[in-house]
């Protein structure tokens, strides 16, 4: 059984902090000069340094819900979120190419991890994001999410699941900017990244398009550090640039 320091005046949460992308995160607000306290949920045990406060979770509902409860004692508190989870290929699910290859356990599974499981976050985090402080909540999409900008179609189930939790961000806005105004969610693109999710898709990346982890990071909290709490979501990329939904 973990503690959670109730004394820090901040909370940076990373969900998904297996995540190369999340460790990376961790790995810049740790360097930063201002305290923040680092709260990381992981299916596995981390390996990080004890001032991070690690949180196992198996993201079945009960679960979420639970570990929703035990952070409500941080209510207020929360400076950042980032929700990292995400799948593009596992195991026996690899991107489709073509109709023949969709199959419903696989789809179930990518839209599961990619949709279902950040939307219970935000269910489970809801009561406990209200402060007087802006709180940017980062959700890892992707741009292949974007209906509009779909010219090359295939990754059925990546691209649906991903174009879902864009429109689950844009339904909670609305909600947020109701419940709590100071919560600023953006559905982020990072930009291909060298990670074991795109390690088998690299192939055809044109030179000085392939980013470090340690690159995005640092690109992700420097976009959503500018974003003011406008009632609305935002879809960025890693430059801040907007993407259309
Ligand atoms: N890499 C890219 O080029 C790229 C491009 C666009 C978007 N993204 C998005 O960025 C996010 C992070 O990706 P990454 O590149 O850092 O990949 P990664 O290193 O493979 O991280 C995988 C993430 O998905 C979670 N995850 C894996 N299997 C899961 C399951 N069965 N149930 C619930 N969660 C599961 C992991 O959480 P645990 O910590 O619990 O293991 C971790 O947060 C993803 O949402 C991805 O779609 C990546």
């Amino acid at each position: 059984m973990h503690t959670v320091d109730t004394s820090a005046t901040s909370t940076s949460l990373i969900i998904g902090a297996s995540s190369e992308i999340g460790q990376a995160l961790i790995t810049q607000l740790l360097a930063e000069p201002t305290q923040t306290q680092i709260v990381a949920v992981s299916r596995n045990p981390l390996k990080l340094p004890p001032s991070v406060r690690t949180i196992i979770c198996d993201y079945t509902p009960e679960a979420i819900a639970n570990v929703g409860q035990e952070l409500s004692t941080l209510a207020g508190s929360f400076e950042r979120i980032v929700i990292c989870n995400g799948i593009l290929h596992s195991g026996a699910i690899q991107p489709e190419k073509r109709l023949e290859d969709l199959k419903l356990d696989n789809m179930a599974e990518v839209f599961r991890v990619n949709s279902i499981v950040p939307a219970l976050w935000l269910q489970a985090l809801a009561p406990s994001l209200r402060s007087t402080t802006v709180c940017p909540v980062v959700l890892l999409s992707a741009r292949v999410g974007s209906i509009s900008d779909n010219r090359a179609g295939g990754w059925y189930s990546y691209r649906a699941s991903k174009a879902a939790l864009n429109m689950l961000i844009q339904s909670a806005a609305i909600e947020f900017a109701r419940r709590a105004k100071n919560v600023k969610l953006v559905a982020f693109h990072p930009g291909t990244v060298d990670t074991p999710l795109s390690a088998p898709f690299q192939g055809n990346i044109a030179d000085g398009k392939l980013f470090t982890a340690a690159y995005v990071a640092k690109r992700m909290l420097a976009v959503v550090a500018q974003l003011p709490a406008d009632g609305r979501a935002s879809y960025l990329d890693y430059a801040g640039n907007t993407i259309d939904w």
